[in-house]
This record gives structure tokens, C-alpha cells and sequence, in this order.
């Protein structure tokens, strides 16, 4: 079972074996949390990005982290919805970035990873709702990955995630406690 904390800080400076970052469908860098990755792991990021381009909106895909500090060794790039309203299924859009994102990590081997959260800053996914998508689907797929970390920008991002991920914890004590987990 894989160990979920939630951080303030920048994903580029986390000490996990791979990041994510919240991409476009080219790979080949933006602003945001992408520009701070590409910044950080310099060009060939982006010409890594553009050589298995485009992505999809809801997959993810994995290049080295060129000049990112150890132990950082991978950078996984996850495309997120653009959120138009939520009747364009935009939420398993979401889901499905959090589910690939581990798939990818345990392709790679690696067992510790760094998310941000995907969606909801251009791409405009309400952050609370998110946050929810983020915790839930985080919890309930199967992985090797033994730490995940969720990775909050600002102060109103962290205390979503941290609730999602406390109000998810009881939920899973309430039950086992009643006998029915
Ligand atoms: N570390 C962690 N989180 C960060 C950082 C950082 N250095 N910089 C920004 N964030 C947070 C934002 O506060 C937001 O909560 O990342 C979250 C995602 O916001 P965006 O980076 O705008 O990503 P997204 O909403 O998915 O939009 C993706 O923006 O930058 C472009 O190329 C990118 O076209 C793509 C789109």
C-alpha cells in the first residue's frame, strides 16, 4: 500500500525518483508547473517531449530529467482536461491522468513519485473537485510505487488535498472499524 503525503512546495525540488508535470499535448513545454520543469531540466526536455509527442489528454508519458537535481530520474508528463463546464467528461479525463501516472512509474521502476495538481490552473478544473479526483484515484489504483506525493503550489491547494486526503483516510477507518472494509 503506497504511502500518500501532500507538500507545499515545487515539484522541482522534490526528492522522489520521478515528477510530474502538467503538460500539453505537444510535451514540448508551456508555462505553469510545466514551465518550471522544462526550466529546470533544461532543452533537451523539450526535444525529448517532441520526439514521442503529441499525448492525449488523460495519458501520461515518461522521458529522463536531463538537469534535474537527484533523485530525481524521470519526469512524467501527464496531459489534463481543459475543463469546459464538467458535462465533457472531464473528471475521468482527470482520473485517468492519476491512474497512467503510476502505471508509467511502475513501468519505469521507480518507487516514489511527485504530482502537482494536474488540471487546474490554465486548464481551469475546479481545484476542489480535483483534489477529490487526485485523492481518490491516487488511493485506489494498484501501484509498486511505496511513496506518492502530492504536491500543492499555493496554501488553498494544500489544505484541499490535505482534507481530501484526511476526509478519505476516516472514511477507510469508518469502515474497517464497522467491520465492513
Ligand atoms: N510546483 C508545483 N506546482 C506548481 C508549480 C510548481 N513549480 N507551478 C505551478 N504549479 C501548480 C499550479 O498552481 C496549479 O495548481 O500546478 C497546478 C497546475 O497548473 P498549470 O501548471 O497551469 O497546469 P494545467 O492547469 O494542467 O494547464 C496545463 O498549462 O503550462 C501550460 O503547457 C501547459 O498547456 C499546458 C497547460
Amino acid at each position: 500500500m503506497a504511502v500518500i503525503e501532500v507538500v507545499q512546495g515545487d515539484i522541482t525540488l522534490q526528492d522522489t525518483e520521478a515528477v510530474v508535470t502538467a503538460a500539453n499535448e505537444s510535451l514540448m513545454g508551456g508555462g505553469g508547473v510545466d514551465g518550471a520543469v522544462h526550466r529546470a531540466a533544461g532543452p533537451r526536455l523539450a526535444d525529448a517531449g517532441a520526439a514521442i509527442g503529441p499525448c492525449e489528454p488523460g495519458d501520461a508519458m515518461a522521458t529522463p530529467a536531463f538537469d534535474l537535481d537527484p533523485p530525481i530520474r524521470h519526469v512524467i508528463h501527464a496531459v489534463g482536461p481543459v475543463w469546459e463546464g464538467g458535462e465533457y467528461g472531464e473528471a475521468e479525463v482527470l482520473a485517468s491522468c492519476y491512474r497512467r501516472c503510476l502505471e508509467v512509474t511502475d513501468g519505469l521502476g521507480a518507487r516514489s513519485l511527485a504530482l502537482p495538481a494536474i488540471a487546474t490552473g490554465v486548464y481551469g478544473f475546479p481545484a476542489a473537485q480535483a483534489a477529490r479526483i487526485a485523492v481518490a484515484t491516487l488511493r485506489s489504483t494498484p501501484t509498486e510505487v511505496e511513496r506518492i506525493r502530492l504536491v500543492a503550489f499555493d496554501q488553498q491547494a494544500y489544505d484541499l488535498l490535505t482534507a481530501e486526503l484526511a476526509a478519505a483516510s476516516d472514511r477507510t477507518h469508518v469502515q474497517s472499524d464497522s467491520g465492513q472494509g
